[in-house]
């Protein structure tokens, strides 16, 4: 991937469509402070907010972008990206379908979703691919633009594509991705079917800040651990999704693309393309029955 990208850059999905490289997340985002938040971080730049409705902050994410919206009437709503997804309890055809309707309604502010995720692979076959029926479905309507997984893992992923009923391809898997966890599986896979990776947790919830090797290269540049392992992740041609609710730290997470450049050595010591250090939940590996 190229290091031209801006820190407003756009990539361009399988279905023509494009998303902003740069992703705010709103994981455990109280939803209280999330239309500020959202709104805080869209007045720095971001265009391109991530949520779902196990968060609890759909709603206010969507007003967020409705308030801005309202006030910036330069930035159309065609600028900004919104993604939610399907928890694992609404799998299935007929919940997905009541569930995206929730989600529609809870988000109606901003008119359309950008991006619906299946949130991860943890039901059955079944359930998975009713659910994705469903979310096919809703694309024929125009209020959901692209749709895609988060937590496939390959086996989930080759259900996907051999099944007969599949009509719309993903556009994105939404993984745990940084350098404990390049998964390098995952990515060769992305390339072959041509859906691009979201990261998420990509500074490793601050979980590898002391890391020795991350401590040296940001000492080296006088760069954050933040920065460095955002840096790595578009690097990787990665979609980073990082979360704060410091309104401090929005601006700095976000002009990463703009303000940091790492070396080859860097590169080096944080390749670890063997590394398997799940920090957050893992459901790639997800069996049929696993609790
Ligand atoms: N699909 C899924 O299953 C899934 C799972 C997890 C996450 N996600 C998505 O990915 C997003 C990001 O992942 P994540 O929230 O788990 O982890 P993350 O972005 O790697 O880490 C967030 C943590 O880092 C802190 N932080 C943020 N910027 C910082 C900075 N510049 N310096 C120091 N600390 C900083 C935040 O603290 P403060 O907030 O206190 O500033 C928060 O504690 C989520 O919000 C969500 O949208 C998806």
């Amino acid at each position: 991937m190229s290091t031209k990208l801006a820190k407003d850059s756009l990539l361009k999905l399988n279905n023509g469509k494009t998303i902003p490289v740069s992703g705010f997340g709103l994981y455990k985002t109280p939803p209280d402070v999330t239309t500020k938040l959202t709104y805080e971080a869209l007045k720095v730049g971001y265009r391109h907010i991530d949520s779902a409705k196990i968060y609890g902050n759909e709603a206010e994410g969507a007003q967020g972008i409705a308030n801005f919206l309202k006030d910036h009437p330069n930035v159309k709503r065609s600028d900004i990206f919104f993604t939610t997804k399907i928890w694992n309890n609404d799998h299935g055809y007929e919940l997905t379908k009541k569930a995206i309707e929730t989600s529609l309604e809870r988000t109606q502010d901003i008119e359309y979703i950008d991006l619906f995720l299946i949130h991860s692979p943890k039901s059955d076959k079944e359930r998975r691919l009713g659910t994705w029926k469903a979310l096919q479905e809703a694309v024929s309507t125009g209020r959901v633009k692209s749709i895609g997984v988060s937590n496939y893992g390959t086996k989930h992923l080759d259900e996907l594509y051999s099944w007969d009923g599949l009509t719309i391809k993903p556009v994105i898997n939404q993984v745990e991705l940084h350098p404990w966890l390049p998964r390098k599986d995952l990515q060769k896979y992305a390339e072959k079917y041509e859906f691009l990776l979201e990261a998420y947790a990509p500074i490793t919830r601050g979980k590898k800040f002391d890391d020795p090797e991350l401590v040296s290269i940001a000492k080296k540049h006088g760069y954050t651990p933040a920065q460095v392992l955002l840096r790595w992740s578009y690097a990787q041609g990665f979609i980073p999704l990082v979360k704060t609710v410091t309104i401090e730290r929005i601006k700095p997470n976000f002009t990463v693309l703009d303000d940091i450049e790492l070396d080859e050595e860097d590169y080096k010591l944080l390749d670890k393309p063997d590394s398997y250090e799940a920090l957050a939940w893992d459901p790639t590996v997800y069996n049929d029955g696993d609790a």
